[in-house]
């Protein structure tokens, strides 16, 4: 089985163009020209090129669609479709040669995401959800985990920012769990890929602070559709404007509110 409706076949073809770029660049990480975009915030020119390739793929199928990504911000457009790109997410381990970052694309219409694709590109795993169609790990149908007890369960987080306001919240979040799990909590260094993580059942939960839309887009879609919960740190909607986001298996989401409220 697998998904191949238009929007998802444009996405697919999208991203392996963009992935070729990806690997290369990979490849040659110590040529990559860097530039600094803010504090904390390091941009690669790989990261352009990529976003690039992206929006002219998805733009040439899609003329009327929006676009909001990362580098380069919102692209109105006259229909009530928006992707919502990250052309690297993991920029920071991509810098550093570790081997852990993906392509994130969502599509958004009428203010829900319906489509969405998470690809990693060095381990060729491609993540693609369709509301109401499920979600998927390279063809294959994925669910979420069936663990029920935090204290077994195996959970990602991600930040704080060396300069974030909520370093200090951050931080608490973090040690509130740490004594709740008996694996240590892990930190990929990729929101995207944490999320698909809950989807494939790879990872129980997930929480951070401060994400932006295009980091968590994909993976909202891939975990509804995969059986997993997608709320704020109250266990309500507002995730992508209060910019506190958990992910779970859905057993455990209440064991996992009751930390962070
Ligand atoms: P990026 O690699 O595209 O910058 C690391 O914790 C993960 O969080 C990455 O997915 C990173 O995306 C993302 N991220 C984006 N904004 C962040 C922020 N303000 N604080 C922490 N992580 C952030
Ligand atoms: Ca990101």
């Amino acid at each position: 089985m697998k998904l191949s409706s238009a929007n998802i076949n444009v996405m697919v073809k999208a991203c392996r163009k963009a992935a070729k770029t990806i690997i290369r660049d990979f490849g040659e990480i110590e040529n990559l020209q860097v530039s600094l975009k803010g504090p904390g915030d390091f941009v690669t020119a790989s990261d352009k090129k990529v976003e690039k390739i992206l929006i002219d793929e998805l733009q040439k199928a899609r003329p009327n669609y929006s676009i909001l990504s990362e580098e380069i911000g919102k692209i109105s457009n006259d229909e009530s479709f928006t992707w919502i790109i990250d052309p690297i997410d993991g920029t920071a381990n991509f810098l550093h040669g570790i081997p852990h970052f993906a392509i994130s694309i969502g599509l958004e219409h009428d203010g829900e995401i319906i489509c969405g694709i998470i690809y990693d590109p060095i381990k060729d795993e491609m993540f693609v959800a369709e509301k109401g169609n499920g979600s998927y790990l390279n063809n294959q149908r994925i669910r979420v985990s069936s663990r029920s007890k935090l204290k077994d369960c195996i959970i990602f987080t991600g930040g704080p920012r060396h300069r974030s306001k909520d370093r200090e919240l951050s931080l608490k979040d973090y040690n509130n769990f740490s004594s709740k799990v008996l694996i240590p909590i892990r930190k990929l260094g990729s929101a995207s890929l944490d999320m698909a993580y809950v989807a494939a059942g790879r990872c129980d939960g997930f929480w951070q602070r401060n994400l932006n839309y295009w980091d968590i887009a994909a993976g909202i879609i891939l975990v509804k559709e995969s059986g997993g919960f997608v709320t704020d740190f109250n266990g309500e909607k507002g995730y992508i404007q209060n910019k506190t986001i958990l992910v779970t298996n859905s057993k455990i989401n209440n064991e996992m509110i009751e930390i962070l409220k």
